[in-house]
């Protein structure tokens, strides 16, 4: 048995937490390419970028691991 994934909470890449993400989003009309722009995050590998648009989406800030082999063309 695996112990639980650790929650994904901030860009890896630019250690920018996704609760600085939503304050800053919070506080001006605000798109991914902003965050972007202003914070680096998703200009490394990528992976938090899915995470970020639905942070813009709902407000959340801590998400579990998505499976990467699922696509939403596969439904
Ligand atoms: S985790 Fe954000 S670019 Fe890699």
């Amino acid at each position: 048995m695996n112990p639980p994934a650790m929650p994904i909470d901030h860009c890896v890449c630019f250690d920018v937490p996704f609760s600085v993400l939503k304050q800053y989003a919070d506080a001006r009309p605000c798109r991914y390419e902003d965050l972007r722009k202003r914070f680096n995050c998703g200009r490394g590998c990528g992976l938090c970028v899915p995470y970020i648009r639905e942070l813009l989406r709902t407000g959340q800030t801590s998400f579990p691991v998505r499976d990467t082999n699922h696509h939403e063309s596969d439904v």
